[in-house]
């Protein structure tokens, strides 16, 4: 697997130096409240598992499925939710977890549907950004690296449904797409 990569964006090392300023920055904002963070399936878990061990303020856990690409790099423009909260949302604290923000688009749904829940804030948190690619105006509230627009794998994010599972970010090799 590691043979199909072209070049290693981020290692475990930055990865986990990032995460643990990220848990400071979130449980600073949210001291004293209980949040629910709200993780997207399938790509955030990785980035997940690794934030909420970083943080000290009270969580709930819960997940939502949003569709998405397929098996193609090419993001659909309207992502529609597969499986929504079980969570009750109204009067809670969300934090919205995501691997990647890329058009946003997938966020912005995700979003919207949250707030239609009557929660008391919405707040984002994505591992990777890539502003280039923004197709609307939202903004993560935190964000763990920007990156330039180049497709990436592992930590979490694949290429037809493979690679989630290296610690760190690479890009892959032409010929693997080919
Ligand atoms: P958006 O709706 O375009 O912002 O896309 C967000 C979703 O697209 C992420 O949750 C990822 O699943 C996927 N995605 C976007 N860019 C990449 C990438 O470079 N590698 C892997 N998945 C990506
Ligand atoms: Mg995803």
């Amino acid at each position: 697997m590691k043979n199909d990569l072209q070049q290693i964006l981020l290692t475990e090392e930055q990865i986990s130096r990032r995460i643990s300023e990220l848990g400071l920055e979130i449980d600073r904002h949210y001291e004293g409240k209980e949040i629910l963070l709200v993780t997207l399936l399938d790509g955030a878990i990785v980035f997940t598992a690794d934030l909420i061990r970083n943080l000290s303020i009270p969580l709930r856990l819960d997940c939502i499925r949003v569709s998405s690409y397929g098996d193609s790099t090419d993001p659909e423009t309207a992502p529609r939710i597969l499986s929504s909260l079980k969570s009750e949302v109204g009067g809670r604290h969300v934090l919205l977890v995501d691997d990647i923000l890329d058009t946003g688009n997938t966020m912005k749904r995700v979003h919207d549907e949250v707030l239609a829940r009557d929660p008391e804030s919405v707040h984002s948190c994505v591992f990777l950004d890539k502003p280039e690619r923004r197709q609307n105006d939202f903004k993560a509230d935190w964000s763990g690296f920007s990156i330039p627009d180049e497709f990436v794998v592992g930590y979490g994010l694949d290429y037809a449904g493979q690679y989630r599972q290296l610690p760190f970010v690479g890009t892959l090799k032409p010929s693997v797409y080919e």
